[in-house]
């Protein structure tokens, strides 16, 4: 089947050298693209900037921005079979980018930031996609509850819920300790390497496929 992966994080540019961006190193959306293209499938991975090679047999498409990221989606989510949410948008972006390097003056700084899109949140509404939808939810508190309303919200076949708030799992980790929340059940996985997971979450996603 075709699969269209997001995952890294977002930089939203403020001036030419400076941006805002989050902690996500984006390993756990690698970690799937790879096990997809093992399993034989065809990969379209659209990342933000990390420090991953590229999976053998995943095709690539390089974002920086938020905005580019939905654009990049926007084009090729239309031919996939399942579209797999793992990237850390950020949620808001400078409402203004300035040409020249902002320069100090006073004790404090304030930026005015405006709302980023929402890419998975249009995956089922704006851009009209039928195939299998699985999102990502980090959370620090109520992990079930919230997982389960975001499924909801957003369309969601699967949310891949994680607890952000525990030490030395998930956020730029090598591991992960995930629930898996489908509509009428949850399951939790054991804690693992982000790469032994990810075959396991690759089955769970077929699964959802065939019975689609
Ligand atoms: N997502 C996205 N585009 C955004 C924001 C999030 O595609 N602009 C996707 C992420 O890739 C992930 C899921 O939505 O699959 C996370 O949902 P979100 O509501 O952003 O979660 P949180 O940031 O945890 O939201 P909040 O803390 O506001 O509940």
């Amino acid at each position: 089947m075709n699969v269209l992966i997001t995952a890294g994080p977002t930089r939203e540019p403020l001036d030419p050298v400076r941006y805002l961006t989050n902690r996500s190193s984006g390993k756990m959306g690698y970690a799937l693209a790879s096990a997809f293209a093992e399993a034989g499938h065809q990969v379209l991975l659209i990342s933000g900037p990390t420090k991953l090679d590229i999976p053998d047999g995943v095709d690539l498409i390089p974002v920086e921005s938020a905005a580019e990221m939905f654009s990049a989606v926007e084009h090729h989510i239309g031919r996939m079979d399942t579209a797999v949410f793992a990237a850390a948008v950020a949620d808001y972006r400078p409402a203004s980018i300035s040409e020249q390097k902002i320069k100090k003056h006073g004790d404090t700084l304030t930026l005015e930031l405006v709302r980023n899109p929402d890419i998975l949140g249009s995956a089922r509404g704006k851009f009209s996609f039928t195939g299998v939808l699985v999102g990502f939810a980090a959370e620090t508190e109520n992990l079930e509850t919230n997982a389960r309303e975001k499924l909801h919200r957003k369309g969601c076949d699967l949310v891949i819920a994680n607890d952000v708030s525990q030490p030395g799992i998930g956020f730029d980790s090598d591991r992960n300790q995930i629930l898996l929340v489908y509509p009428a059940h949850s399951e939790p996985l054991l804690e693992d390497e982000k790469h032994h997971l990810a075959p396991r979450i690759v089955r769970e996603i077929e699964l959802l496929t065939a019975g689609a």
